[in-house]
């Protein structure tokens, strides 16, 4: 008996050697084998790890259920992770270790407009699509009257979601003057203090004053305090939680007792715990969908999305999740896991149901999609409004 055991294991042992010698010989890159391999370059480290993590999450939520029901086209989606540390100089690094080393047929990622504006002429040199989930800045997709040909993306762009706030602080907050406090480290940051701007003076709104800070700064006193003295109706914060934690508090400690108005950037649970709760009442951020949505799309993602990692998602994760979505749609359209086959099929996205609505793409490679306003109040996200464009 024992005997017997020992045997099949040594017979399972050679087995396994074989089918790994098998897989070797095939070369994991070649394009008859079993696998799709797709990169992923995210922020997993440094000042917004935690954006980098929930997307990661989400698109591996959405590669686990296509690779369930069979794959696509009949291979398994894998994912080579490569952190960006949140820095654009490691952004264009880690792209191009995906391209060259890994040889991806796509990239997804990274998060935040400054990293992703890092890479785009790398996959436009090298001919492979990405597509990020959620950088919002237009120059991302089109710069100098072009469209990049390889780069595409999930969500609405910030000429939209400036407005949305803009709006927001006129029409339904009656302000009549705002300050701007922009973080001029950004790309992100600073398009959107730009399309704030112009759409608040729109609404016969004045900016009484404009002030900036950079990313890892830790005082934001002395510059708030001039804000303080113009006395703004409200103050327009379109930054990271990191630094829009710090600032809430600082603001709240020095008696600024305004609306602070923010961005999708201000989307994590890390925010609360840096600003304290209380600093953030009187808090309202736009932001690309929020888990308590009662549209049944929302409904199945957050219970799949629960079900996986026993936490809510954020609009990152959601982000993520469709992402992934759109780049299985392309894969399956194109009939072929070549990038260039791929790339064309992206550029046809239509009508695609998503967790956070419909993407079907205009000719600068951005969806149409709706916006929410979030208001902060006790340290919980409560759904305001749901604005379409
Ligand atoms: N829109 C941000 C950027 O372009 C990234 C982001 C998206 C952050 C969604 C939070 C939520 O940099």
């Amino acid at each position: 008996m024992k005997k017997k055991w020992v045997s099949m294991a040594s017979l399972l042992v050679g087995v396994t050697m074989l089918g790994s010698l098998v897989a070797g010989c095939g070369g994991a890159t070649s394009s008859n084998s079993k696998e799709i391999k797709i990169g992923a370059n995210f922020e997993m480290t440094g000042g917004i790890a935690n954006f980098g993590n929930q997307t990661v999450n989400g698109i591996k939520l959405a590669f686990k259920e296509a690779n369930a029901n069979g794959g696509v086209l009949g291979k398994q989606l894998t994912l080579v992770v490569a952190d960006n540390k949140s820095e654009p100089s490691e952004a264009a690094n880690a792209i191009t270790k995906l391209i060259t080393q890994d040889k991806v047929k796509a990239v997804l990622g990274p998060v935040s407009s400054s990293n992703v504006l890092a890479t785009t002429q790398i996959a436009q040199d090298n001919k492979v699509p990405v597509i990020t989930a959620t950088a919002t800045n237009p120059k991302v997709t089109f710069d100098n009257g072009q469209v990049k040909s390889q780069i595409f993306r999930g969500c609405f762009i910030d000429p939209f979601q400036g407005t949305v706030m803009a709006n927001f602080a006129a029409k339904s907050l009656k302000a009549k003057t705002a300050a701007i406090y922009v973080d001029n480290s950004s790309d992100y940051s600073k398009g959107l203090a730009q399309f704030f701007e112009e759409s608040f003076v729109k609404n016969g709104g004045t900016i009484v004053a404009k002030e900036a800070f950079l990313q890892k700064d830790q005082d934001f006193k002395a510059t708030l305090t001039k804000i303080k003295a113009t006395n703004p109706e409200v103050i327009f914060i379109p930054a990271y939680y990191e630094e829009v934690g710090k600032i809430a508090k600082q603001a709240r400690e020095l008696g600024i007792t305004q609306a602070l108005l923010g961005t999708d950037g201000w989307d994590d649970p890390k925010l609360v715990e840096i600003a304290g709760a209380a600093a953030l009442n009187n808090g309202f951020f736009s932001n690309h969908y929020s888990p308590q949505d009662t549209d049944p799309n929302v409904v199945k993602f957050v219970e799949a999305y629960k079900k996986e990692y026993g936490q809510e998602p954020s609009a990152l994760a959601a982000l993520g999740y469709d992402s992934a979505l759109m780049l299985i749609d392309a894969i399956k359209r194109a009939g072929s896991d070549d990038p260039a086959k791929i790339r064309d099929a992206l550029e046809q996205t239509k009508g695609l149901q998503v967790s956070t609505g419909i993407i079907s793409l205009d000719a600068n490679h951005n969806p149409i999609k709706s916006a929410v306003v979030i208001e902060m109040k006790d340290g919980k996200q409560v759904f305001k409004e749901k604005i379409n464009p």
